[in-house]
């Protein structure tokens, strides 16, 4: 069956370890599959729900889509483009903002973590920044979304919004309803710093992520520093459940080395952390030294790099505005 792929990534900067298992590693594989139509959009108007500075935001939508292309998406293949430039977005988010119901969106618990106790000094944008995604992709007739854990309820809040839009004006079937592609095993990646918080690109310390762009050393003291326990390695997945910091470095090389966790365990049942951590960073480096190099060469690539995004916005507006046409006419304008 023909799928059609939409993700979208944050042009915020701190690109990490977390994104790339989490969601771009799988894009790559969606993308190498002939029988998908992948969209990776980088979602510029998503970013300013919190401020920021407009010239390193430039460069930050640039080094996103070298992120994805040095990671292994193929342009030829998938459309890559800037969300503000396809003005689809916005006039889709408005009309589905008026489809989404307060308490639905109350119930966001995103927004509650970035909002933060001062909830009255938020954006208007930050509170219905999931309307913004939906838009994203519905607009598309997408049938498949891979995402981060994180972004489950976004896209449940996604399904009602289609599903009521489509009842409301009677048009079965106009929206297609999306799925999430959430990996099972290593759809959160931790702090290297607290087992329990994700992996962020706000951490203020940079010592809880491995940015896509480190240098080998940075990536091994990094994993050097990382926080584990005086325990040995288990030999069941059952016995890291008290272990958050445990289970995060495992499942880390176990997504980077496509084994299951249970398998990984195995493998170092019974060493040290220390000794597992080596083994860790050395197999981070293999994985994460090759693209890091690649994005830092495609930085000085600008015009190659906007040649791409222009062509991209170029195949996503033809999609999108046939789209909103449709949208148009269901609604009565
Ligand atoms: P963002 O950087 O928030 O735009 O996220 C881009 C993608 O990376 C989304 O699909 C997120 O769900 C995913 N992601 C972000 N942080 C993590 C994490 N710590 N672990 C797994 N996936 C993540
Ligand atoms: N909200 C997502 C995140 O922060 C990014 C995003 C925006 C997205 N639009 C999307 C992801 C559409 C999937 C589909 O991670």
């Amino acid at each position: 069956m023909l799928k059609k792929i939409f993700s979208g990534v944050q042009p915020t900067g701190n690109l990490h370890l977390g994104n790339y298992l989490g969601a771009i590693k799988n894009f790559v594989s969606l993308n190498n599959d002939n029988e998908n139509k992948c969209i990776f959009c980088v979602v510029d108007l998503h970013a300013v729900t919190v401020s920021q500075d407009p010239k390193i935001l430039k460069n930050n939508i640039r080094e996103t889509v070298a992120t994805f292309l040095a990671s292994g998406i193929d342009p030829k293949k998938s459309i890559i483009f800037n969300q503000s430039q396809v003005s689809a977005h916005s006039e889709a988010a408005w009309i589905l903002s008026c489809i989404a119901r307060m308490g639905w969106l109350n119930r966001m618990t995103q927004f509650k973590e970035k909002a933060g106790k001062d909830k009255e000094k938020a954006s208007v944008g930050l509170y219905s920044y999931p309307v913004l995604m939906a838009a994203d992709i519905l607009l598309y007739d997408t049938t498949h979304v891979p995402v981060g854990n994180d972004q489950k309820q976004h896209l449940e809040l996604c399904r009602d919004i289609a599903q009521k839009f489509n009842n409301d004006f009677k048009v079965n079937d106009f929206f297609k309803i999306p799925e999430p592609l959430i990996q099972k095993e290593f759809s959160r990646i931790m702090s290297l710093k607290d087992g329990l918080k994700k992996m962020s690109k706000s951490e203020l310390s940079d010592l809880g992520r491995i940015n896509l762009t480190d240098e080998k050393d940075q990536i091994s003291n990094k994993i050097k520093k990382a926080k584990t326990d005086s325990l040995p390695i288990p030999s069941k997945v059952e016995e890291l459940n008290n272990r958050p910091e445990a289970r995060n470095l495992l499942s880390i090389y176990a997504s980077l080395t496509n084994l299951s966790l249970e398998k990984s365990i195995q493998k170092f049942s019974g060493k040290n952390f220390s000794e597992f951590k080596e083994i860790l960073s050395q197999i981070l480096i293999e994985k994460i030294n090759p693209i890091s190099i690649e994005i830092k060469k495609l930085l000085n690539e600008k015009k190659y790099l906007d040649k791409i995004l222009l062509e991209g916005c170029k195949e996503a507006d033809s999609l999108a505005s046939k789209k909103i046409k449709k949208i148009h006419d269901i609604v009565g304008f």
